[in-house]
């Protein structure tokens, strides 16, 4: 069996943010996450939040690893990853109750993540809730020194990549009928976003 891909930071927040999806997922009943990564967060998801399916996906390039996750946690509430590259993608066969993404919004390219909300727009079952966990900036201020140390390093790697404005995010969830309902702040200077679908 391949070794499992690991993560240290995946493996650090998964405790903050698991709190903040117990809480707003508590209504749902599957979830679509997007870049999956590891597959770290949905086995550990999956397993403490039992009462929903959770549908993993990624570029194809991740989905071996994902899998050996997936086949070691042998949970009955994991899907194998569909491929999803939201800036291509035809949009997957279903419609989900909410649908989670941490730490893509910045590696993605804007264009990306303003097609990412528009999936979202169309696979999120009314009052259905996307929770976008990352670091964000607010009103074009940095929460903290050491992300917008971050942020310079990625437009460094490459020019497309970069923390995202909140209130940017926010406009592209109004075109999708998404509106923001909850900002929790957890550990690293990172936050969890919530949009509800009308
Ligand atoms: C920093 S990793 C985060 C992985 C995982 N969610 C986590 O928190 O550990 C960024 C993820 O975004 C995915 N990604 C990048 N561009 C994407 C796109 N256009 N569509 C879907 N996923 C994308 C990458 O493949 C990768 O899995």
């Amino acid at each position: 069996m391949p070794s499992r891909p690991y993560a240290e930071y995946a493996q650090r927040n998964a405790d903050p943010i698991l709190e903040v999806l117990r809480q707003e997922l508590r209504n749902c009943r599957d979830v679509l996450e997007i870049g999956s990564g590891t597959g770290q967060h949905a086995v550990r998801f999956a397993a403490e939040l039992d009462h929903l399916r959770w549908q993993t996906s990624d570029l194809a390039e991740n989905h071996e690893g994902i899998r050996t996750w997936i086949d070691e946690a042998d949970l009955p509430n994991v899907d194998a990853p569909l491929v999803l590259d939201v800036a291509t993608a035809a949009l997957p066969p279903a419609s989900y109750d909410a649908v989670f993404s941490s730490n893509t919004a910045h590696i993605m390219s804007f264009e990306s993540v303003i097609a990412m909300f528009a999936l979202v727009g169309s696979v999120i079952r009314p009052e259905g809730v996307f929770c976008l966990y990352g670091p964000f900036r607010q009103h074009g201020t940095f929460n903290t020194a050491s992300n917008a140390n971050f942020d310079a390093d990625l437009r460094r790697r490459d020019p497309v990549m970069g923390i995202r404005d909140l209130e940017a995010l926010d406009d592209l969830g109004v075109e999708q009928e998404l509106r923001r309902t909850g900002l929790y702040a957890v550990p690293s200077n990172n936050m969890v976003a919530v949009w509800q679908k009308k």
